[in-house]
């Protein structure tokens, strides 16, 4: 992750929130998206970490595809505006260049989690001597699941196939020597390396480059759950080199609920026949699909661990979504995010200034950009989730995560430095 950022001397009072909204080169996307409203005025939104926002084309393209069903029926899928049989490919080249890789590299298919296992099929082939899988401690809840049932389901166990990196003592984020270390001490044990780009609890963002280097030294595979990270930071799975890697597209990239995810398997298996993988009809070679063969032939590169065919209404609002963000530029977007982010932070930073004799809360997420995207996440001494669901009423939406962290993320594509400005002001009151 390299952005070349200058941060803005941040100021505290709310003008220069305004100022900065007023010279902000992006500030037009915020009038594509749809904020939920609270007592008739748009609510503050610090919720994309989560789920996104609809983009407001995203009826039009719904509509479109709707129209064509209704008019061509089955016909749609070679004579619909956008043909259904090719239609995920409307967004190859955007995912391409939103997660730095090669056309041939991704697809959108299926949702994170079962993209997760598929990958965990082809990718974690454990043996006698090197069967160990190594996760954040405290990565999200069904990415523990799918390994724990991927080590069980090559009759291991995962109690002494699972290795959890761990936070120090009264530390909150894993060390990058720490992670290291991990990787050298047990990395001839380990088959797998799968983190997330960005913890989804604390927000810290990991060197994928280097954990990818290092897992590969030591003969690992290692795979990215970038759920937190697509969308959100500047990446380059091509260069960086990892087996593979899957994603949400219902948080920064504002596909909606459930929308379909995607997937990255690097180019030097795009054509490895041998792997094995559970095998569906839209991963088998294009040409001979409706020939309904019985013998499986993949086809080459991510799409051939397709299933099924995808669900064309989901694939509409992730295009509507994704055209936004080619308009918009990722690089861009990502200098706004880190100078938002780190205004959100000297705001926090001044209110925890007024309050340093009994501080009320904590910023865990790491400071320096690098090592976060927009979110940033606070442990909230008092008041625990109460204090997240009152903001709520009032229009201010980030969200809990048990047992007391409270994340919040501008988004740089529709959020503006006065949704910052006023987040903090109500925060304050409400922290007391
Ligand atoms: C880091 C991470 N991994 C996995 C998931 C699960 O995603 P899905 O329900 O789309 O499989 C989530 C959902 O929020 C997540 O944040």
């Amino acid at each position: 992750m390299t952005d070349a950022v200058v941060q803005p001397a941040f100021q505290p009072g709310e003008g220069f929130a305004i100022a900065m909204d007023e010279r902000d080169p992006l500030k037009e996307f915020r009038e594509r998206f749809l904020f939920p409203k609270t007592r008739g005025g748009d609510c503050v939104y610090l919720c994309g970490h989560s789920l996104g926002l609809q983009p407001k084309a995203a009826a039009q393209y719904i509509e479109q595809e709707l129209k064509d069903w209704a008019q061509l029926g089955v016909e749609g899928h070679f004579r619909a505006k956008n043909p259904w049989m090719p239609y995920h490919r409307l967004l190859t080249e955007q995912t391409a260049e939103l997660v730095g890789a090669k056309p041939v590299e991704v697809v959108a298919m299926n949702s994170l989690t079962v993209n997760l296992h598929l990958m965990m099929v082809s990718f974690y082939r454990p043996t006698k001597e090197r069967h160990k899988i190594v996760v954040e401690r405290g990565a999200f809840p069904s990415d523990q699941y799918a390994v724990q049932s991927q080590i069980r389901f090559h009759g291991f166990d995962p109690a002494t196939s699972l290795i959890e990196l761990a936070p120090r003592p009264d530390e909150a984020c894993l060390r990058d020597e720490d992670i290291d270390s991990v990787i050298e001490r047990a990395g001839d044990e380990t088959a797998l390396i799968l983190l997330g780009g960005v913890n989804y609890s604390t927000g810290q963002a990991f060197d994928m480059a280097r954990i990818t280097r290092l897992g590969h030294e030591r003969g690992c595979v290692v795979g990215f759950d970038l759920a937190h990270a697509a969308g959100n930071l500047l990446l380059r799975l091509h260069e960086w080199g990892p087996d593979f890697a899957a994603w949400c597209s219902y948080k920064y990239l504002n596909g909606g609920p459930g929308c379909v995810a995607g997937c990255f398997v690097h180019e030097r298996d795009a054509r490895a026949w041998g792997l094995p993988r559970f095998a569906g009809w839209w991963g088998h070679d294009e040409q001979s699909r409706f020939e309904m063969g019985p013998e499986f032939r993949a086809m080459p590169g991510a799409e051939g661990w397709q299933l099924s065919n995808p669900p064309i209404v989901s694939l509409a609002i992730l295009r509507a979504s994704m055209d936004v963000f080619q308009e918009a530029g990722m690089e861009n977007l990502r200098a706004k995010s880190v100078s938002m982010t780190g205004y959100l932070e000297f705001l926090l930073k001044q209110l925890q200034e007024k309050q340093n004799v009994s501080p009320r809360f904590a910023i865990i997420t790491p400071v320096e950009h690098e090592r976060r995207g927009a979110q940033i996440s606070i442990r909230i001494y008092q008041h625990g989730r109460a204090l997240c669901e009152r903001l709520a009423q009032d229009g201010i939406f980030g969200d809990w995560r048990e047992p007391d962290i409270f994340r919040v993320a501008p988004v740089p594509l529709y959020n503006s430095y006065h949704d910052v400005f006023r987040f903090v002001r109500r925060f304050a009151d409400a922290i007391g």
